[in-house]
């Protein structure tokens, strides 16, 4: 029987969907080196027998060419993530995001693996849009702000992808990912709503960077999955870029108030300027909203978690 082969299996979206694939009746074989994932976050599968984990970067991991040509399709998570880490080793994360996807491309190019690839919405970058559209022009800021590092290597990833694709007929899907939020999310690198649950549980303050009047979309991990399952199911999905993301817009100051409330904390609200959080001169996005039509129209998705309910479900983690 063929598995299915995900890297970046023990990290966050990663779990959840290793634990989905198990629940289908799948094989599935995950390569993860760790650096940010855990095999904590994959405890409630470990003993199932259908689920290999191999502990290596996908670069130095020996039996990568069998595992390919072993698997019906690949989901490949794994990057360098988070924005504390791509200002602290901008290095690091633009190395890891453009090498290991060009081994993994290689890989899979010769038997025609169908290949889901992860990206994020950062690649839209400073664009002023109300709304984010697949075909939008992108617009990314100077080099010198290492932020940015990490939206143009995932950018370049998805070049890479579709220049597979283009020459050497490999089926893929880019998932532009938008904040996807939910149980085992770590708040270790700067994500917002882990980091919010955790002060409002310990009744610190929820320490909001900026003026808070930032605005994301965010979306249940359990959705994000669904959606990324239902984009590799597709024959239509094939060569193609799709946003998936929540559809209620929030700014951070309100999600903030949102938290403290859902969870009955007696937490305050402290802000804290950009240059003092992660560096001088960091350059954040004023909103981040996706449009989901094309997502729709391809696999009849939409996100079906609400914001409260996600709060709920993350804290009770
Ligand atoms: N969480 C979000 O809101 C979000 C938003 C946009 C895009 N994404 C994308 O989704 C994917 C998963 O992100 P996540 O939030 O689960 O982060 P995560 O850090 O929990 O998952 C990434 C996983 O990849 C692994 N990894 C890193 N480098 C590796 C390598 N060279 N070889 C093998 N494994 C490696 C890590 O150990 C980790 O388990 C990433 O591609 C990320 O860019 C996530």
């Amino acid at each position: 029987m063929k598995h299915v082969l995900v890297t970046g299996g023990a990290g966050f979206i990663g779990s959840h969907l290793v634990e989905r694939l198990l629940s289908d009746g799948k094989s599935v074989v995950v390569v993860d080196d760790l650096s940010t994932g855990s095999l904590e976050n994959l405890r409630t599968v470990e003993k199932q027998p259908n689920l290999r984990v191999i502990t290596a970067k996908i670069s130095a991991c020996v039996e990568l060419p069998g595992l390919v040509a072993g698997a019906e399709a690949i989901y490949h998570l794994a990057a360098a993530v988070g924005v504390e880490l791509v200002v602290k080793s901008p290095i690091h994360v633009i190395e890891t995001n453009l090498h290991e996807t060009e081994v993994l491309l290689e890989a899979a190019a010769p038997a025609r693996v169908p290949v889901l690839m992860a990206s994020t919405s950062e690649v839209y970058g400073k664009s002023q849009k109300a709304e984010f559209s697949e075909e939008d022009d992108l617009l990314i800021g100077p080099p010198h702000q290492s932020r940015w590092s990490y939206a143009c290597s995932k950018l370049m990833d998805e070049f890479l992808a579709l220049a597979f694709a283009k020459e050497r007929a490999l089926p893929v899907v880019i998932a532009r990912l938008f904040n996807t939020v939910g149980p085992r999310q770590t708040g270790r690198y700067g994500m917002v709503l882990p980091r919010f649950i955790a002060a409002a549980k310990s009744g610190a303050p929820l320490k909001v960077f900026g003026d808070g009047q930032q605005s994301r979309c965010f979306c249940y991990v359990l959705d994000t999955v669904e959606a990324l399952v239902r984009l590799q199911n597709s024959a239509a999905a094939r060569g193609e870029v799709f946003n998936i993301g929540g559809g209620e817009e929030i700014s951070i100051h309100e999600l903030a108030k949102l938290v403290i409330e859902t969870l009955g904390s007696k937490s305050s609200v402290e802000f804290v300027p950009y240059s003092q959080a992660y560096a001088p001169g960091f350059d954040d996005m004023r909103r981040r909203k996706p449009l989901v039509e094309k997502l729709a129209r391809v696999t009849g998705f939409e996100p079906a978690t609400s914001l409260r309910e996600i709060i709920r479900l993350t804290a009770a983690d």
